[in-house]
Formats: structure tokens, C-alpha cells, sequence
């Protein structure tokens, strides 16, 4: 790429082209450090990767796959030195196709899993928790941290707030309902400011094998689609993931779960308060008062921006005050109106429309089936809402919605204009007086994605060049100057890899992306994360070679090792400048 003028923009690095090759691309004035890799060691015990080797039990004490939201927590707490943190990692799904030899092409082949391979998957899906510290510019995990986890599908879990103990929660191995093992499809997150891991259920139903139009509560299966896409033979070999048998087991995916990643012996706690849907994100501002506001997005064609408030405000000064704050408060479902209003409507049981008549019996049933209480309180269905993050800096709320290209001319709204929306776009939010507590607020469309001139109803900065362009938004984040950073999940939909772009969101750059990574061939880029200082980005690089035809095999990339006969493999990078400035300056 030749150097560019940047033109309004605040940014000063040369733009990446669009490509769509086996590696990655950044800036000439970059550097990329691979920090840890599918099937790395992260517990003690743990054995060097062999891919020849993997079992369900190596894979336990390595890195798992797919990872997607990164966290930062500092060491030790509330260190502002920010050379050491806690690095937290979702690991969402897996590609058996391209982990193991001999599985194949498509979902056809991974549901012919046997046991180990099952096993294997199991073990690979969840989280970690890391240790990494930073010398000069270069970043390493940390050997034997005390802190070092890995959560699975296996994973023993508390249910706490209004869906804990429901009958609907109730399984034959759990008939308290209050624990269940595992969490799987983890895609996006966040954190609380008292420094746990929000890590978000996504695609929970593609896990459950069973028949969904026999299943006995018809409401809620069908709302969630149980039955309909099943990627994985888990309930061939464990009861529990087949529904004919284990009907309530489903009810207890699909949350927010919290994990403190400065305790290991601490048990994760799916928060139900927050509501069970597919969880992309849940990131936090600070309402005026103090209490706690999480943004969340149900990313399924049509689906709801939510919001949860607290009940009480935080407390600052005292972190175990804070250890079950989001037990209790209100959960919101965003209405979009026309003119740029924006109304959160509180899923409360007994008011309605959600009363007894309605199906609801208790708080319980509105959180179980919060996409039913959406439909009933009337709230905007949207292009697949992905992350929704609040700037700290200007105070506004950025809503990324991925694409829908199955919405009807006759189904445009007024934040969702586009029929047939294969690009997705961005909403910005603005909280009425600058509360993000307030149940009103005002919106614009941030911008609409796609290739200018070429798919219809794009809205950028004029400015744009050729290769500043992007499609399908997923996972944004902001720097310390409140500048967006969005990375996309597009599939090639447009025939470029995915990447990260910036912009401004003030000042006359404002809207105007401008490509800083260009991700290898079928990989999508999660997890963006700044350094507190800005001087490292860390890019979550997933599913690398995913795509047609591409298996263990034949990969369409073996990013990043390319070793001969090894499969290419999702990984954490760094990147740093050469000159040690910040990112993007
Ligand atoms: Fe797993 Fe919403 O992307
Ligand atoms: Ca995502
Ligand atoms: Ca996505
Ligand atoms: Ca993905």
C-alpha cells in the first residue's frame, strides 16, 4: 500500500488494502506478535500441541479454539502501570474440520463425530484465563500463573437471580436447578468495574440434538428454534444435550455468565437477571446515580437490543459488595421509533402485557423466554445486533448490527431501513441527558456498510477511499481518544477479508473508515482490545481457513505456523508500532 493523505481523519496510518489471501496485512509501520495459539499449553501438565495427539483430555489444559472476546484486567488489581494483566479469552466454537484429520467437508460430516472427537470439542469450547506481561514491546503468557483457567462445556456453574431454582430450570441432574456444567458458543463480553469477566451464550441451541415439535413446552422451542440447526453430536454420547430426554437442559444456556479471573477456585455464575437469548456482548457505562448499566444484543435475524440496570449503584471501594449486584434490577428491550427516538421498555413481570394471561406466571418466565416478552412489549426487531458498547469518552452507545439478508421490503424500520441487508450498518445512541440509565434516549445511523457505488443505501464520510469500506460489523471497541475500531464477520460476502477499521465519531473525520488490519483467509477479527496506553492492540484472529472445500487436509490458509501438513489455527496476536507509539497515531 502506498502512504495516503489522510484527509479529515485523525488517524495517520497508511490504509491496508482490501485482499483476501492466506496471511494478514497491517500498516508498514506495524508489527504482529502471535502471544498463544489453539492447543498452547495454559495449565500446568498441559501438553505441547501435536496434531496428531489431541484428545479430550490434552485439550482441557491447552488454549481452546475459536477465540473471540478479549478482556484486560490488571495485575495486581487496579494496577495502572499496565505492563501485567489477566488476560480473559472466549472460546466460542469449533471447526472440526479443520482441527482433526479425516472428518471432512461441512456439518454433514462433524455430526458424524464419535466420542473422542466430541470430547475433544467439549474441551475446546468456554474460555481461559492468561497471564501475559510485556517487556519493550514484546508480550508473553506467563508459565505456571497461578491464575491460569480453563473453563469447558464441562464446567461446574451456579445459576443465580430470577430463573435459579424455577421449575423450568430443573434437570434429573440438577433438581434444585441451580447448577449446571458448561458454557459453549461464548462470543463477545465484557466486564463489570469491579473487574469480573461478562462472557456472553450465544448460538446455545445448535448444541441440543432432540426433536423440537415435540418438545413440551412448544412456546418456548419454537422461539428459540430448538431442533432446527443442530451442529453437534454431543447428545449422541451425553444425555443432557438431547432434549427428548433432558427437556430443561436448553433453559440453562443461553445467559450472561460471570467469572472473577482473580479467583481460579471461584464458580462461574450465569446471571439470569440479564435475560436468556443469543448473548453477542454486554458491556457497561455508569448510570448518574451509580448503578451499573450493561448493553446487550440478541444476534438473530430480528432480534432485540437489550439493557440491564442495577438496582443499587456499585460500591467503588468495596469489590465483594458488588459480588451479586447483577442479581437484581431491571432488564430493558430497546424500541426504535421513528425521528430518532429510542424507548427502553422494562421486561417486569406482572405488568403488562406480561402477566399470567400472557404466559407468565413469574420474573422467571420473562427472563427464561425474554424473546417473547420483546414480541409482546413491541420492540424494534433488528439486522442482528452483535456488540453494543458505550463510549466513555463522548458518552453515546454504538450498536453493531451484522447484516439480515432475509428482511422483506414490507419489514423495513426506521433503524433498520434496508431490505435484504447482507452489509449491516451501525446505530449510535445518545441517553437522554447523558444517563444511561434514562429510558429514553435519541439515535442516528452511524454508518451503512458496503462497497459505495456498488450495494445500495451505503452512508459513510465522503472521504472513504477505495479500501476504507467495510461489511458486516461484529465486535467494536474505542481507544482512549473514544475513536471506533470496528472488526467484521462478513464470510467473504464481498469477496474481501475481514478486518479492523477506524474512524472518528467527532470532528469532520467523523464516519470516515479507514482499514487497519486485513485478516488471513477465512478468519474473522474478534476481541479488539487496546492497552490501557494504547500502545498494543490485541486482535482475537478465529476460525482462519474457514470457508468451502477447506479442511485439515486441504486449508485454505495453515495461518499462522504454515507448517506443512498442520492446520492453520485460531490465535491472540499483538500489535504494537515500531516506533512504540500509539496505535492508529
Ligand atoms: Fe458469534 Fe454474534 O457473532
Ligand atoms: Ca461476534
Ligand atoms: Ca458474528
Ligand atoms: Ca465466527
Amino acid at each position: 500500500a502506498q502512504a495516503q493523505k489522510s484527509g479529515p481523519s485523525s488517524f495517520a496510518f497508511t490504509e491496508v488494502p482490501h485482499v483476501n489471501d492466506p496471511i494478514h496485512h497491517v500498516p508498514d509501520a506495524y508489527e504482529v506478535q502471535i502471544l498463544i495459539r489453539w492447543g498452547d499449553p495454559v495449565l500446568p501438565g498441559a501438553a505441547a500441541y501435536d496434531p496428531a495427539k489431541q484428545s479430550g483430555a490434552t485439550q482441557a489444559l491447552q488454549f481452546g479454539y475459536n477465540n473471540d472476546f478479549l478482556g484486560l484486567h490488571p495485575l495486581p488489581t487496579g494496577s495502572t502501570t499496565g505492563d501485567r494483566f489477566l488476560m480473559v479469552v472466549n472460546h466460542e466454537y469449533t471447526n472440526s474440520n479443520l482441527m482433526l484429520a479425516g472428518i471432512g467437508e461441512g456439518r454433514e460430516a462433524r455430526l458424524r463425530a464419535d466420542q473422542p472427537q466430541a470430547e475433544i470439542e467439549m474441551a475446546a469450547h468456554g474460555g481461559s484465563v492468561l497471564e501475559i506481561a510485556r517487556e519493550g514491546r514484546r508480550w508473553k503468557v506467563v508459565d505456571g500463573s497461578r491464575y491460569a483457567r480453563r473453563i469447558d462445556a464441562n464446567t461446574p456453574m451456579r445459576i443465580a437471580g430470577p430463573a435459579a431454582g424455577d421449575a423450568k430450570m430443573k434437570t434429573s441432574a440438577d433438581p434444585a436447578g441451580t447448577r449446571v456444567l458448561g458454557m459453549f458458543n461464548n462470543c463477545a463480553g465484557g466486564e463489570t468495574p469491579w473487574g469480573t469477566w461478562l462472557t456472553c451464550e450465544e448460538n446455545f441451541y445448535f448444541y441440543f440434538s432432540g426433536d423440537g415439535t415435540k418438545h413440551p413446552d412448544q412456546v418456548l422451542a419454537k422461539r428459540y428454534g430448538l431442533g432446527r440447526t443442530v451442529a453437534y453430536a454431543w447428545g449422541k454420547y451425553f444425555d443432557r444435550f438431547n432434549f427428548d430426554k433432558e427437556p430443561n437442559e436448553p433453559n440453562r444456556f443461553g445467559w450472561i455468565v460471570e467469572i472473577d479471573p482473580y479467583d481460579p477456585q471461584w464458580t462461574p455464575v450465569k446471571r439470569t437477571a440479564l435475560g436468556r437469548f443469543a448473548h453477542e456482548g454486554c458491556h457497561y457505562a455508569v448510570a448518574k446515580d451509580g448503578r451499573v448499566v450493561c448493553y446487550m444484543g440478541d444476534d438473530s435475524r430480528m432480534e432485540y437490543v437489550y439493557k440491564f440496570v442495577t438496582a443499587k449503584a456499585w460500591n467503588p471501594s468495596d469489590r465483594a459488595a458488588n459480588r451479586d449486584l447483577l442479581d437484581e434490577g431491571t432488564l430493558y428491550v430497546a424500541r426504535f421509533d421513528e425521528g430518532g427516538k429510542v424507548v427502553w421498555l422494562p421486561l417486569i413481570h406482572d405488568q403488562a402485557p406480561l402477566t399470567a394471561e400472557n404466559g407468565f406466571a413469574s420474573q422467571a418466565d420473562v427472563v427464561i423466554n425474554a424473546r417473547r416478552a420483546g414480541d409482546l412489549l413491541k420492540a424494534t426487531p433488528m439486522d442482528r445486533p452483535e456488540d453494543i458498547e458505550p463510549n466513555r469518552v463522548n458518552g453515546r452507545v454504538y450498536v453493531a448490527l451484522s447484516n439480515n439478508s432475509t428482511r422483506k421490503p414490507e419489514e423495513v424500520n426506521p433503524a433498520n431501513p434496508r431490505a435484504k441487508n447482507e452489509h449491516g450498518h451501525i446505530v449510535e445512541i445518545a441517553p437522554k441527558d447523558g444517563d444511561h440509565a434514562a429510558t429514553e434516549g435519541t439515535w442516528e445511523i452511524f454508518i451503512a456498510a458496503g462497497q459505495p457505488g456498488t450495494h445500495e443505501g451505503t452512508k459513510y464520510h465522503p472521504a472513504t477511499s477505495a479500501d476504507g469500506w467495510l461489511t458486516c460489523p461484529d465486535n467494536v471497541t474505542f481507544d482512549s481518544k473514544g475513536r471506533l475500531w470496528i472488526a467484521t464477520d462478513s464470510g467473504e460476502i464481498a469477496g474481501i477479508a475481514d478486518g479492523l477499521y477506524a474512524c472518528d465519531v467527532a470532528g469532520e473525520g467523523r464516519a470516515l473508515t479507514r482499514q487497519f488490519f486485513a485478516a488471513p483467509k477465512g478468519s474473522e477479527v474478534c476481541g479488539p482490545t487496546f492497552t490501557p496506553d494504547d500502545r498494543t492492540l490485541f486482535l482475537a484472529i478465529q476460525h482462519p481457513g474457514e470457508g468451502q472445500g477447506s479442511t485439515f487436509e486441504t486449508p485454505s490458509t495453515r495461518w499462522p505456523d504454515f507448517k506443512d501438513g498442520a492446520p492453520p489455527r485460531p490465535a491472540v496476536i499483538a500489535i504494537t508500532k515500531k516506533d512504540g507509539g500509539p496505535i492508529g497515531s
